[in-house]
């Protein structure tokens, strides 16, 4: 995988991709940019410590990374939510700038950086600009760009195979290194037609742990390279418990039934 890429680029995104098998197991916890701080991840040193033995790469965004993560950390790659300027508290949660330049994610050692795109919304043309733009100055420093198809309120229907295979695709056709998207019905086809890898997107809490796993198997049966998961991680009665099993999913062959009696022994 990314063999065409320049080794700059290539090292970073195998800092944030296993290069074992090419998947990865994201962990995202940048919900505080426009959520504050939100449950479960209140206190991101404490709430990650016994999840970051277990994960690839960490998304997160640049001031939680340079307050709340140990400088010592070794082993996984930072993905830096390069994309903001809004918070739940606005009815336009599309309306976003860059809130990170390259040339400082850089100095913050990112692997890479996150910038959503929110397809079909009022501010659609500026969050793809801004993914343009991001994709630019990136390249100046072989910095990878994970493409982030954000819904939001506005959006909230359109979890389905067309659009998130559009917007899917329009990430990468701007450059996107890896697109981050939501699983649906007929994933595989939006997998097949964008030519980048993709991570999946948790979103909101499920149910239950089972339908975290089943989500996860069925993202990595279509084709994804895993998943960048955040609430459904943190937000659960087990949080090392499920990222074990998530992780046996996507690294090591686990099926469903299997994850899941992980859960229940790590569990009790
Ligand atoms: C917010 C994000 C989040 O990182 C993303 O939604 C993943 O977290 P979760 O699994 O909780 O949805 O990109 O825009």
């Amino acid at each position: 995988m990314f063999e065409s890429m320049s080794w700059g680029k290539r090292n970073r995104l195998y800092q944030i991709v296993n290069q074992r098998d090419n998947r990865c197991l994201m962990l995202a916890i940048d919900h505080g940019y426009f959520m504050g701080p939100t449950h479960g991840m209140e206190f991101p040193h404490e709430d990650t410590a016994n999840l970051i033995p277990y994960i690839d790469s960490l998304m997160l965004s640049p001031g939680i990374l340079s307050t709340c993560i140990d400088p010592q950390t070794r082993g996984i790659g930072w993905v830096l939510r390069a994309t903001g300027g809004n918070s739940v508290l606005d009815v336009d949660i599309d309306d976003e700038g860059l809130i990170l330049e390259a040339e400082e994610a850089v100095r913050l050692n990112a692997s890479g950086v996150a910038v959503s795109i929110y397809v079909g919304a009022e501010h659609q043309h500026q969050t793809l600009l801004n993914l343009s733009k991001m994709i630019n100055d990136a390249s100046k420093f072989n910095l990878p760009v994970l493409g982030v198809t954000a819904v939001g309120k506005r959006l909230s229907d359109k979890r389905e195979k067309r659009y998130l295979s559009l917007a899917s695709r329009i990430a990468a056709e701007y450059g996107a290194d890896i697109v981050k998207t939501y699983y649906c019905e007929g994933f595989e086809e939006v997998v097949q037609k964008c030519p980048v890898p993709i991570v999946v997107a948790g979103g909101a809490r499920l149910d239950t742990y089972r339908d975290v796993l089943e989500l996860t198997y069925n993202s990595i049966q279509c084709g994804a390279i895993g998943v960048d998961m955040g609430r459904n991680i943190w937000q659960s009665e087990y949080p090392a418990a499920i990222i074990q099993a998530v992780r046996a999913i996507i690294h090591e062959g686990a099926n469903v039934k299997q994850a899941a009696e992980m859960v229940e022994s790590l569990s009790t």
